[in-house]
Order: C-alpha cells, then sequence, then structure tokens
C-alpha cells in the first residue's frame, strides 16, 4: 500500500465462515500472507502463513487434532499458536521460545471472518439488523477482486452512475441528476446520506423489490464504517426491507477481496437465490468497469474532480486520509 498506518488496527473480512474449516486457509492482508483454521471448538486462529523454524507456508500443511503441521520438517502449532512439537528433537524439551507464533485478533460476525492484524482500534462495523428476528440474512461467497479497496469504496458511495454503469440491471431509466443531499450520522455505526430513488424493475429486480411494476421508487441510505466497509438500506413502497452489506480488503494496493451480505424482511426461501443472483449482477457491472482503473483512487483534495454527487466520497476520502497518515493531514 501506498501508507498503511492506522489500517493495521482496523478490522477486515477476509473470508466467510464456510470458507475456514478445519484446513489450512491461506489469505492476503495488507501485502501479509496468513493462514487460518477452525479447530476442534469451531474457533478459528489466524497467524502469519510463516513457520518460525525455515518460514514455510504453514498454509500448505495440514491440521490435525486443532493443531496445524509444518509441511516442511513437521513442527506443530497448537490454536494459540505455542509450538508442541519439533519432531527433530525427539521430544517437547527442544522448543525454543522463538518457535511458538502469534496468533492474530479474529472474530466472527454476519457470516464472515474478521482479521485485525494489529490492534483493534475499535469493534467490527455493527449491524443492528443481524439480531433483528424479523430479517433472514443471505450470504455470498468471497470474491477477488483486481482494483484498489480504495476505489471500491469510491464506487459504492456513489449513485450517479446508476444510469450509466447498471444500465443492464436496474439503472437503464434512473435519473442522471442526483439530488442534494446532506451527510448525516445514518446510526452509531454509519455515515452517509438518505435519497429517493426511481428505477428499472426488470427480470430478477422483481425477486429483489417484491413488486411486478417494470418501475418502482424506493427510499435509500447509502453509508460508510471506515475503512472499507459500506451499508446501504432499501425501502420499497409495498413495506420490503433490505439490508446490503459491502466490506472490502486490500490484498495489495490494488487487488482486494470483496462480498456481501443481504438481510430482507420477506419471507425468502423461494427468492433467496434469485435475490443473490440480481445482486451479484449488479456487482459485476461495477467490477467491469473498476477493474479498469489502475492503482489507488487519488486521496489528496483536487487529486480527482469532485462535484455534489460526490461529498460522500470526499468525507470517507478525508477520513481515509486522516485513518492511514494520522490527525495532522
Ligand atoms: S520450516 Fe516449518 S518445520 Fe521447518
Ligand atoms: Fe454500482
Amino acid at each position: 500500500m501506498t501508507t498503511t498506518g492506522g489500517l493495521v488496527d482496523c478490522w477486515f473480512a477476509v473470508a466467510t465462515s464456510a470458507e475456514v474449516g478445519d484446513a489450512p486457509t491461506p489469505v492476503t492482508l495488507l501485502e501479509t500472507d496468513y493462514v487460518l483454521w477452525r479447530g476442534d471448538d469451531g474457533e478459528i486462529t489466524a497467524v502469519r502463513d510463516r513457520c518460525s523454524h525455515r518460514e514455510a507456508r504453514l498454509s500448505l500443511g495440514s491440521v490435525t487434532d486443532g493443531c496445524i503441521q509444518c509441511p516442511y520438517h513437521g513442527w506443530r502449532f497448537d490454536p494459540s499458536g505455542r509450538c508442541i512439537a519439533v519432531p527433530s528433537s525427539g521430544s517437547d524439551t527442544g522448543i525454543p521460545p522463538a518457535a511458538h507464533l502469534t496468533p492474530l485478533a479474529v472474530e466472527e460476525h454476519y457470516g464472515l471472518v474478521w482479521l485485525c492484524p494489529g490492534t483493534a482500534s475499535g469493534p467490527v462495523p455493527h449491524l443492528a439488523v443481524d439480531a433483528d428476528p424479523s430479517f433472514t440474512r443471505l450470504n455470498t461467497g468471497m470474491q477477488t477482486w483486481n482494483v484498489s479497496a480504495t476505489r471500491m469504496a469510491d464506487n459504492m458511495l456513489d449513485i450517479a452512475h446508476f444510469p450509466f454503469t447498471h444500465v443492464g440491471t436496474f439503472g437503464r431509466d434512473a435519473e442522471t441528476v442526483v439530488p442534494r443531499f446532506s451527510l448525516t450520522e445514518l446510526d452509531d455505526t454509519f455515515y452517509g446520506y438518505e435519497y429517493r430513488v426511481t428505477v428499472d424493475n426488470d427480470g430478477d429486480a422483481k425477486a429483489m423489490s417484491a413488486d411486478e411494476r417494470d418501475t418502482v421508487s424506493l427510499e435509500m441510505s447509502t453509508g460508510f464504517a471506515m475503512p472499507f466497509s459500506i451499508r446501504s438500506t432499501m425501502s420499497w413502497d409495498n413495506g420490503i426491507d433490505q439490508v446490503l452489506f459491502m466490506t472490502m480488503a486490500p490484498i495489495t494496493p490494488d487487488r482486494s477481496y470483496y462480498t456481501f451480505v443481504l438481510w430482507r424482511n420477506d419471507d425468502v426461501s423461494e427468492t433467496g437465490s434469485d435475490i443473490v443472483d440480481f445482486e451479484l449482477q449488479v456487482t459485476d457491472e461495477d467490477r467491469q468497469m473498476l477493474e479498469n482503473l489502475r492503482g489507488e483512487l487519488p486521496l489528496h483534495p483536487g487529486g480527482v474532480a469532485d462535484v455534489a454527487a460526490d461529498r460522500a466520497s470526499v468525507e470517507w476520502r478525508r477520513r481515509y486520509r486522516h485513518l492511514i497518515s494520522g490527525p495532522s493531514v
């Protein structure tokens, strides 16, 4: 990254809970490799993907009884990172202190595995909807996009691209003028804005809106939680409410993890897969646009031209500069 600064003390979703089982799972965050595995008690351990002996990749090893074994000389590490076996020494008496690994902070929320490489400066973004029994959660897989997470956050805070980037899904007849909006604390976690949009409601979009009309209008809000989490709420006039949570994690300056989670207040037993498919189509339109963009989004004021519709992005960039460089920026 250009500079990581306070980023190392943030939480990042690096895998879905479903992806991490009792086999080693490699992930890369902020250009550093980690390995995750789930122990017999269901808890996940995360350590650097680097054996303390000769730096072999532990993710190429195996997990037995909740302990990971290095593929090179067979050293074994328990879920707390302690080295518990050095086969060449014949017994547990030959384990030097430097053999032990330091586990990282890891938590599971909303079907996602969150990793903090440093010392957590705050909690994982709080989504109150997850505890609301009238909502059902729909998870999707973890994707890897060839674009900077900074450009993804900017995109997901932006509604001006709807009628252009999303012509293949919901944006064909969307209003091009973005009404003036003000930024506000949407709740204790997300900062952003509220607005009303009219969008196309063709094909799978009908499953999402639960409305048969070809055009629908809905109330939305879009907000961010630093550094790379965006939440959009959608309320259709028929009483359907949806929360879309999108989150990114920088693998490298121009490669990022991405996943989204949906919550709905209707019965999704029949429609859930169509709704997720539709959202994946929308997401793919963003991906095709963004993967043409090289490097990180210019962060300094004046680095890119901004208009009124970009106010949320401008504020996100201000806070991001502060996060990565300290309060003097
Ligand atoms: S490098 Fe891991 S046991 Fe030697
Ligand atoms: Fe988009």
